[in-house]
C-alpha cells in the first residue's frame, strides 16, 4: 500500500507546488534551435516586463459579446466603448494593491497602465526581475541578425500575488519565423503565368467599380510583427501597376509603431497591398513592431495597446500564429479575455489559419494534428486559403493544400458553431482521419476562406509572383469586410463586429462553398499526409468558404 501511495502523494505535493508557484507551468520554454544563445544578460541592463493582472467579470464580459454579436439579440450591434470595458473587467483595488506592493518592494516604480488598468508595462534591470521572478535567467538570443532577451528557465511569483496575476510577459515566446512566401513555380517555367493581382480577385470575388469605400467614419488595419516592414514606395508602385480599374488609395494613413529602416518585407507588403485592394478607397492603418525593448513580446505589445485608445479601426487583420501546445493555457485564456474585450467594442479581428494545413505533432510513436493560436480561439474570425481550380484562369475555388485548419485542444466548441460542425463531422464520420488525431469537442476553425495561392506582390520596387499563404487570403476577406462596414456605417448601422455568430447563422448562403481537396496533415502511414478535406457546408479546411461580395452584402446589411 505504502509503496503505492508514495509516488501519488509526491506527485499530488509537486502539482499543489506547481500550481501556487507558476502562474505557466505549461509553457514551453525551450528555445528553437534557429536562435542562438549570445550570453547572459548583464545584471545592470534594463528589461521591460508587461504584468497581466487577474480583471473582474469576465464571465459578464463574454455574456455581453455574445448579447451584442447575435443579431437575434435586441442588443445587436450596442457595443461598449473602450471607457465601459473598463469598467466592467479592470482589476479590483485588492488585486492592484496587492501587485503594487510587491513591485514596489523590489524598488520598481517604473510602470505604465493601461485605460483597462488589466495590464501594468514595468521596467527593471535583469538583476531586480531575476529577484521579483524566481527562476529566472535572463539571456540573450540572436537570430538573422535580430537579438531579444528571454529567460530560459520557468518563473515563479510569491504565493501572495499568484492568484492576482495571469501571466508575466517578457519572459518566454520568441517571435516565430515568418513563412517563406514564395513558393516554386508549379509550371515548370512554361505556360502563361497569370498569377492574383486585385483585378483577378475583384472579379472572382464579384466586386463592381463602385465597389469602394465612401465612408468618412470607416478605416481598417493590418498589425505585423516581423522583422520586416512595408515601404510606402512599394505601395505606390503596387497601385500604380495594379489599381488602374478601382478607385483607391495609395498611402497608409497611420503607422503605430516603430516602422524600421532596412529592406522591405514580402509579407510585409502583402497585407498592406492587399486589404488596399478589396478594401479599397479606405482609410488604413498599420500596426507594425509594437514595442522597443528586446525583452517584449511584439503580440502581447499589440494587444495591450488596443487596451489603451480609444478610437480604433473596425477591422484588422493579423498574420500571426504559434502551436497551441507551445504556449501556456493561462496566456491563451487572457489574450482570448482580450479578443472579447476587442469584440464587445465591435471590433472585428481576422486571423490567418495558418499555413501548415492541419500541422502535425510527434509525440514518441504518437502523431497528432497541431492545432494553432490565435486560429483557435472562438472569438475571432480565422481565415483559411483556396486556389482556383484551373490555376491560369478566373474558374471556381478548391482547397489550397496549405490553408490552416482543425480543432482546439484549449478552447471549448463555442455555441454558434455546434450545429454546423456536428453536422460536418457526421456527414463524414466515414472518412475523418482516427480520433486520435483532433478533439472533436474543441472550437473548430477556419471560418471563412479566400485565394491564398499566386500573388504579385511588390517589394523594394519589384514585383514578385507566386506569393502564398494565408497571409494573403485574411486582407483579402478583411477589406471585403471594411467595404461592408462602409455600407453599414453610411446606413446608420453599427459596424459588424466580431462577425462569427451572425456568419454561422448564413449556413453559407452569400459564400461560395468550396468543396474539393484537401489540406496537409501527418506524413504517417495512418493520415498519408493528409488532415481534413473539404466538403459542401462548412469544413475545418475552408470554413463556410469564400465571398461572393454583393450576396454578402446584401446579407449583412440589414440590421
Ligand atoms: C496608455 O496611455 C496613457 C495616456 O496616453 C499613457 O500615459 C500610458 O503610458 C499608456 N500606457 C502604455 C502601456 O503605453
Ligand atoms: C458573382 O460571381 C459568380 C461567379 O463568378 C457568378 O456566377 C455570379 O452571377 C456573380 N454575381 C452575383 C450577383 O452573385
Ligand atoms: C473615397 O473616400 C472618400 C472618403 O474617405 C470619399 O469622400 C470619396 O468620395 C471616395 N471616392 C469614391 C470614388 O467613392
Ligand atoms: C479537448 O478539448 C477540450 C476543450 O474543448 C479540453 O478540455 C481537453 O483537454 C482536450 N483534450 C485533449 C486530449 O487535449
Amino acid at each position: 500500500m505504502d509503496t503505492l501511495l508514495t509516488p501519488s502523494i509526491l506527485l499530488l505535493l509537486f502539482s499543489t507546488f506547481v500550481w501556487s508557484g507558476f502562474l505557466e507551468y505549461d509553457q514551453d520554454v525551450l528555445i528553437p534551435d534557429d536562435w542562438t544563445r549570445a550570453g547572459r544578460v548583464d545584471p545592470s541592463e534594463e528589461l521591460e516586463l508587461t504584468f497581466a493582472l487577474k480583471q473582474q467579470n469576465v464571465d459578464v464580459l463574454e455574456e455581453k459579446l455574445r448579447l451584442v454579436s447575435d443579431p437575434d439579440s435586441a442588443q445587436y450591434g450596442k457595443y461598449l466603448s473602450l471607457e465601459e470595458v473598463s469598467s466592467l473587467v479592470r482589476p479590483s483595488e485588492v488585486t492592484h494593491k496587492a501587485v503594487r506592493h510587491w513591485l514596489h518592494s523590489h524598488g520598481i516604480t517604473n510602470c505604465r497602465s493601461v485605460c483597462t488598468r488589466d495590464f501594468l508595462q514595468c521596467t527593471m534591470t535583469a538583476e531586480v526581475a531575476e529577484m521579483l521572478l524566481p527562476g529566472s535567467r535572463f539571456q540573450r538570443y540572436v537570430r538573422d541578425g535580430r537579438t531579444i532577451v528571454r529567460s530560459s528557465a520557468p518563473y515563479s511569483v510569491h504565493d501572495d500575488i499568484h492568484q492576482h496575476l495571469d501571466f508575466v510577459g517578457g519572459l518566454h515566446r520568441l517571435p516565430p519565423k515568418g513563412q517563406d512566401q514564395v513558393r516554386k513555380d508549379p509550371g515548370g517555367g512554361g505556360g502563361v503565368h497569370m498569377g492574383v493581382t486585385p483585378a483577378v480577385l475583384r472579379q472572382r470575388y464579384n466586386l463592381t467599380k463602385a465597389d469602394v469605400g465612401t465612408s468618412q467614419s470607416n478605416s481598417q488595419a493590418v498589425a505585423q510583427f516581423l522583422e520586416q516592414y512595408y515601404h510606402p514606395a512599394d505601395l505606390v508602385e503596387f497601385m500604380i501597376m495594379y489599381g488602374g480599374s478601382f478607385q483607391h488609395r495609395s498611402q497608409v494613413d497611420r503607422v503605430v509603431g516603430t516602422q524600421g529602416g532596412g529592406r522591405a518585407g514580402i509579407e510585409a507588403s502583402l497585407d498592406i497591398e492587399y486589404i488596399m485592394s478589396t478594401g479599397a478607397n479606405i482609410s488604413t492603418w498599420v500596426f507594425t513592431n509594437p514595442g522597443r525593448h528586446e525583452s517584449q513580446e511584439p503580440f502581447l505589445q499589440w494587444m495591450v495597446l488596443l487596451s489603451n485608445m480609444s478610437d480604433l479601426p473596425w477591422v484588422h487583420t493579423i498574420s500571426y500564429g504559434d502551436d497551441e501546445d507551445s504556449l501556456s493555457t493561462a496566456y491563451m485564456m487572457r489574450i482570448n479575455t482580450e479578443f472579447m474585450k476587442a469584440g464587445v467594442r465591435g471590433i472585428s479581428l481576422l486571423f490567418a489559419s495558418g499555413d501548415s494545413g492541419a500541422s502535425c505533432r510527434h509525440l514518441g510513436k504518437e502523431n497528432t494534428f497541431r492545432p494553432s493560436f490565435p486560429a483557435s480561439s472562438p472569438y475571432v474570425t480565422t481565415v483559411g486559403g483556396t486556389s482556383f481550380k484551373n490555376p491560369f484562369k478566373v474558374t471556381y475555388e478548391v482547397t489550397d493544400y496549405i490553408s490552416g485548419g482543425g480543432f482546439s485542444n484549449v478552447f471549448k466548441m463555442p455555441d454558434y458553431q455546434v450545429g454546423a460542425v456536428e453536422s460536418y463531422l457526421k456527414s463524414v464520420a466515414a472518412t475523418l482521419p482516427p480520433r486520435s488525431y483532433f478533439n472533436s469537442s474543441g472550437r473548430a476553425y477556419p471560418d471563412m476562406a479566400a485565394l491564398s495561392d499566386n500573388y504579385w506582390v511588390v517589394s523594394n520596387r519589384v514585383p514578385v509572383p507566386w506569393v502564398s499563404g494565408t497571409s494573403a487570403s485574411t486582407p483579402v476577406v478583411g477589406g471585403i469586410l471594411s467595404l461592408i462596414n462602409d455600407r453599414r456605417l453610411l446606413k446608420g448601422l453599427p459596424a459588424l463586429g466580431f462577425l462569427n455568430p451572425r456568419l454561422y447563422k448564413l449556413k453559407g448562403q452569400a459564400l461560395f462553398d468550396v468543396t474539393e481537396g484537401c489540406h496537409l496533415g501527418c506524413l504517417d502511414e495512418q493520415v498519408q499526409g493528409k488532415g481534413f478535406c473539404a466538403v459542401p457546408s462548412w469544413d475545418p479546411v475552408t470554413g463556410w468558404g469564400t465571398p461572393n461580395y454583393p450576396a454578402l452584402l446584401a446579407a449583412l446589411q440589414a440590421e
